[in-house]
């Protein structure tokens, strides 16, 4: 059998799936590493956005990335989109910094989080543009 997996490998794989779920339940390592969902973090100057709310630089409102925000989009009216005023959390490098959805970023990557300057300042200095985040809805 030239393709046959030894019981060592089997008790292995097994041993270290147990470990990572073990891992991912525990609180205190979810809250050090952030959120569940990752990617780019970005930020942009809001207007009127997707969700139809007219916002500002001050405001602490979040782009979410068009494949992540479109599949919420019932008969392609994003004013409706079941995720507009949801709640998020975005961690970067020991910070946090808490907002909501209020609009669609089209050029973002699933995962990707376009930020009010607002949101942004408070995690990261604006001159790095481009952070990876973890994040997740609250
Ligand atoms: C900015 O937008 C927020 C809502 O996100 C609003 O409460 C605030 O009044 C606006 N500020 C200005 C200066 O328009």
């Amino acid at each position: 059998m030239k393709f046959s997996i030894s019981k060592t490998q089997i008790i292995l794989v097994v041993f270290m799936l147990i470990i990572e779920t073990i891992v991912d339940a525990s609180p205190i390592t979810k809250r050090q590493s952030g959120g569940s969902h990752s990617g780019d973090g970005t930020y942009f100057n809001p207007g009127l956005g997707a969700c139809g709310e007219q916002d500002n630089d001050s405001s602490m409102i979040v782009a979410l990335a068009a494949p992540d925000f479109d599949p919420s989009t019932p008969n392609g009216n994003p004013n409706k989109n079941t995720l507009c005023g949801r709640g998020i959390r975005i961690y970067y490098n020991g910070k946090s910094v808490d907002g909501k959805v209020t609009d669609r970023c089209p050029e973002c990557k699933s995962g990707d989080v376009d930020m009010s300057p607002a949101m942004f300042d408070t995690i990261a200095d604006p001159s790095q543009g481009r952070i990876p985040i973890t994040w997740d809805f609250i």
